[in-house]
């Protein structure tokens, strides 16, 4: 094992695996008052109608949230929350609604206004006294077991990232039907996200026993899954498959972070809007020659990656980041790319010789 001696995991939330178990969120949240964040599209789907409909619920406020929320939509969400202080917080949504709720977990008590204020910062200091259910409806970010929630800041300078393990929520649902009517697109980018965050963990300094091993098991379902589903298979088993894949990449990373590849996506999704699961996936078969066949670096899983980047190449990442910029005006990021943070992480080079030869041979695939 490289990088400290020190390290730990956990704490773990009680995931449910399988279809909606309403009897089981009717025990958490019945005679409750409950804060219920979704996004527009969830806000009449069966789902939400089958919990307001078989759970007494003692008084709810819903909070709609809009993707890639701001420091000023967050603001905004908790000054109309107001007074209404809940017994519990549901969230049903993709990252950016479970992303909000677990800030807003943290801060009921807070009374300042919420700030792009970063990881370190005050708001990583609280602590979560309200029960957090999180219910994803994509599969790939993770979102719903990281103790991690990125924030736009507004003024086109990227995202900021808290970290707080009280972000973590008491309880997870993963059902596969809530994936089921997701577009190739809606799919696809998430996926993409799981793949780059069990790699980074496996091509990581900081990776422990507990982390890569996740990795090694989320890769594995998702190199089988992702490629299937694009492909046009939406069984409950390969769905159930790509949410576990996500479960499993966002455990992995929340102890390891991630590396170059997320590092190197920034920019890129900040400047062009490249979605994040496309931005960090499509370096990732070149990272893995230049690694493994250039600098022969010692990894755990070096096969098993190999694949990884065998099963992206397939899918041709570059064709579609070419529709939102250029190799050149990729190039021109470089000098943004090296994010201290999760550059560190990587094992292999990272130089602007490095990302420019990187940058280089993704492009031409
Ligand atoms: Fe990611």
């Amino acid at each position: 094992m490289n990088g400290s001696p020190i390290w730990h995991y956990g704490p773990f939330p009680r995931v449910y695996v399988g279809p909606l178990d309403i009897e089981k969120i009717k025990k958490i949240v019945e005679y409750k008052k409950v804060l219920i964040l979704t996004s527009r599209s969830f806000l009449g789907s069966e789902t939400l109608n089958k919990i307001l409909t078989t759970v007494t619920i003692l008084k709810s406020q819903v909070v709609l949230v809009s993707p890639n929320p701001t420091w000023l939509d967050i603001n905004q969400h908790k000054s109309n929350v107001g007074d209404f202080i809940p017994d519990v917080i549901l969230a049903l949504g993709g990252g950016s609604t479970l992303d909000t709720a677990k800030i807003l977990s943290i801060s009921m008590n807070t009374k300042n206004q919420l700030s792009d204020v970063g990881n370190g910062s005050e708001l990583a200091l609280e602590t979560r006294t309200i029960p957090l259910i999180l219910i994803p409806t994509t599969a790939g970010t993770g979102a719903e077991i990281t103790p991690f929630a990125s924030i736009w800041t507004g003024d086109g300078s990227g995202k900021t990232s808290i970290e707080t393990i009280e972000m973590i929520p008491d309880f997870i649902f993963l059902d596969a039907s809530l994936l089921s009517t997701l577009s190739p697109e809606q799919l696809l980018y998430p996926g993409l996200d799981a793949v780059s965050h069990a790699l980074e963990t496996l091509w990581n300094k900081y990776q422990t026993p507990v982390s890569s091993r996740w990795a090694k098991q989320s890769l594995e379902l998702s190199i089988n899954c992702l490629p299937s589903i694009l492909d046009g298979n939406r069984s409950k088993e390969t769905l159930t498959d790509m949410l576990l894949a996500s479960n499993m990449a966002g455990i992995a990373i929340s102890d390891s972070h991630t590396a170059i590849a997320h590092s190197m996506s920034y920019p890129i999704t900040s400047k062009y809007g490249v979605p994040h699961g496309l931005a960090c996936s499509f370096t990732l078969p070149s990272i893995c020659h230049q690694l493994l066949n250039e600098e022969c670096v010692l990894i755990p899983e070096s096969d098993l990656v190999k694949q990884a980047g065998l099963m992206l190449s397939d899918l041709r990442l570059p064709q579609l980041v070419r529709s939102y910029m250029s190799l050149e005006q990729c190039l021109d990021l470089i000098p943004l790319m090296n994010t201290r943070s999760r550059a560190s992480n990587y094992m292999g080079r990272v130089d602007e010789n490095s990302l420019e030869s990187l940058i280089q041979a993704s492009f031409k695939t």
